[in-house]
């Protein structure tokens, strides 16, 4: 008997703590560039709070109520901006704004909550980032260089020994002699 209630508070609660979701657009955000955090899967909003991290209220961007300016919170980013829909507007993108967001939905039946992890690629340092690859690349490409070279050298050196120890009849004739 307690089981099932269990079950069916399980059911009833999951929809509200597992429905809401955050998609990136765009996905791979530029510093900066810009980026929507955009809350799908919701409907009947009727007040949400982004945090920086986790939910709480040292972690407040802002808090959004239907119908009333949004309040800043502690941890307002400039010139972010929240939509109607839930979804939160970044621009001008920095690459310490990398990390958590938690958005947290009252709607007519009850508190959603969700987090994505935001990255913030930089093309100057990232391109530093590929050329862990590339210096890879370089020391092989140097390796075979340098084996390339001292094959041939080593062959040149083998072919002049084997040039001086010529003519290889003396070493028959010495041979025979010594027999
Ligand atoms: C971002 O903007 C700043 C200031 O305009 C500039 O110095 C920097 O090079 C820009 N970085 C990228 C990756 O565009
Ligand atoms: C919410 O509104 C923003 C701004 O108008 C829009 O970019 C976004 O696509 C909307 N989100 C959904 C889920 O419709
Ligand atoms: C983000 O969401 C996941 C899954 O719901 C949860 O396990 C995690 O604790 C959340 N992280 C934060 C910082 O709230
Ligand atoms: C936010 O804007 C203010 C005023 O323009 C500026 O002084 C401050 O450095 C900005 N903060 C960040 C994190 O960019």
């Amino acid at each position: 008997m307690f089981c099932i209630a269990l079950i069916v508070i399980l059911n009833l609660w999951a929809p509200l703590t597992n429905g809401i979701k955050i998609h990136l657009e765009p996905g791979n955000p530029m510093v900066n560039g810009s980026v929507y955090m955009i809350v799908t899967d919701v409907t009947n909003i009727r007040s949400f709070n982004w945090y920086r991290g986790e939910a709480m209220a040292s972690n407040q961007i802002l808090n959004y109520i239907t119908n009333l300016p949004p309040v800043h919170g502690d941890k307002y980013i400039n010139n972010s901006v929240a939509f109607a829909n839930g979804t939160l507007f970044i621009p001008n993108l920095q690459k310490d704004y990398a990390g958590i967001y938690t958005v947290q939905i009252q709607t007519i039946s009850g508190s959603e909550q969700a987090n994505v992890t935001l990255t913030v690629s930089d093309p100057a340092t990232d391109q530093g980032g590929l050329s862990a690859g590339a210096i890879i690349g370089i020391v092989f490409s140097v390796l075979a260089v340098v084996l390339s070279v001292a094959g041939a050298v080593f062959y040149v050196l083998k072919k002049k020994k084997s040039n001086r120890n010529e003519p290889p009849q003396n070493l028959d004739a010495y041979e025979t002699v010594k027999a």
